[in-house]
């Protein structure tokens, strides 16, 4: 059988979750394959990000500079396709063609590139990244503050993690959880209690900052899932005007007065000395994460492991760009000892790639907000539907 070659690409502006323009990308094969993706986008994005293009310059690059170099090309050589977007960008941020560009093609190739090989996209990934597929943990944002929400929490993330990894029993958890919780807010914030941010998470005003992990603890016990999850938070340090006393102080209390052992981003973006005496500190306990810290970026990553920063990474494909150097990113955060949890953005589309992803190297977790909003349940719906194929094929 001859493999097929890429016979034409195209894109279209689709609107993102919060209303925004973003890009969709459709990519057909020779043997009448054909796959789309699209592409989230973040509100708190770190400076080390690679850079999203506007919509409009993505899709002049992707009929003037990009259709042309990639036609005819095979399909399933994922590497080199994507050494081939990266090679055409020319530059360490994606600043010329864009992040969102490369990213949308990438996906879309591989998805092209599955389908054409009679395989899903996890199989295919987990084939090219050598790694046993293995269920996250569910990182569920139910209460939302900082930049996704206009209340006054300045915390951004308040997660539910349920210890269970099969994807139902977890997702059951993470309902019950859910709905218990909107119903308390309601009856003791009004209205506003049982509205959402961002990412799906309920967002009004509380008396302070760990008031939501109160909530957390009472619905907790009340659904009876006490013993059955623990709680995060994304401090997303880097959008807050809090001096590090102040937010150890804030971890301190957090964790020393409720079952939190996930901190995502408690300090600023460059702050790799203050991480790491965290991670010193309660590292043994809490899962201490990178995200605008590492931005997905070999180089970053680097230094926070010299630094003995973190012990857990976020993962997310468009921080980079490539599916390819997303895969690497995942490799080098392994051999560094980091737990892997791969996100979305709170800026999503209904492509729920990340699952696959998530599935596929086995990371130990998946960050994909609340229980709520097509964007964000397209991601638990995928995971479900995974659980189904995999326990079917042993
Ligand atoms: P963003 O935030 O998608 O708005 O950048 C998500 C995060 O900080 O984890
Ligand atoms: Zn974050």
């Amino acid at each position: 059988m001859t493999t097929p070659t890429i016979k034409d690409i195209s894109g279209r502006r689709i609107i993102d979750s919060r209303g925004l323009w973003t890009l969709e990308v459709e990519l057909r094969l020779s043997n009448g394959s054909r796959a789309w993706a699209s592409v989230p986008q973040g509100k708190s994005v770190g400076s080390y990000e690679a850079v999203c293009v506007d919509e409009r310059d993505a899709l002049r690059a992707l009929e003037s500079v990009i259709d042309p170099a990639v036609r005819g090309f095979r399909a399933g050589d994922q590497q080199e396709f994507d050494e081939r977007l990266i090679a055409l960008d020319g530059t360490t941020r994606k600043e010329r063609l864009g992040a969102n560009t490369t990213l949308a093609l990438s996906w879309a190739y591989a998805r092209a590139s599955a389908i054409s090989q009679g395989r899903h996209l996890w199989e295919y990934l987990a084939d090219l990244a050598d790694t046993d597929p293995d269920f996250p943990q569910l990182y569920a944002n139910l209460i939302n503050g900082g930049l996704h929400a206009p209340n006054d929490l300045d915390i951004q993330e308040y997660l539910v993690i349920p210890r269970e990894r099969d994807p139902e029993k977890a997702t059951d958890i993470v309902l019950k959880m859910y709905h218990a919780l909107r119903e308390v807010l309601v009856a003791q914030k009004g209205a506003c209690g049982g509205l959402v941010g961002d990412e799906g998470g309920f967002g009004p005003d509380f008396r302070d900052n760990l008031e939501p992990l109160q909530f957390f603890s009472l619905v907790a016990r009340e659904v009876g899932v006490e013993q059955s999850v623990s709680f995060g938070l994304d401090i997303a340090a880097n959008s807050l005007f809090m001096e590090e006393d102040e937010l150890n102080h804030l971890i301190d209390e957090a964790c020393d007065t409720y079952p939190v052992n996930y901190l995502e981003d408690p300090f600023r973006e460059d702050a790799f000395e203050a991480f790491a005496a965290l991670t010193q500190r309660r590292g043994g306990q809490a899962r201490i994460a990178g995200d605008d810290l590492t931005t997905t970026n070999l180089e970053r990553m680097k230094r926070a492991h010299k630094e003995r920063s973190i012990n857990t990474m976020i993962v997310k494909p468009n921080q980079i760009g490539t599916v390819t150097e997303t895969l690497e990113a995942i490799e080098h955060a392994r051999a560094y000892g980091w737990q892997v949890i791969v996100s979305h953005r709170s800026g999503e589309t209904t492509d729920d790639a990340i699952a696959d992803l998530a599935f596929a190297v086995g990371a130990d977790g998946i960050k994909l907000g609340a229980p709520a909003r097509g964007e964000r349940t397209a991601k638990y719906n995928r995971l479900l539907l995974l659980a189904r194929q995999f326990r079917k094929k042993d």
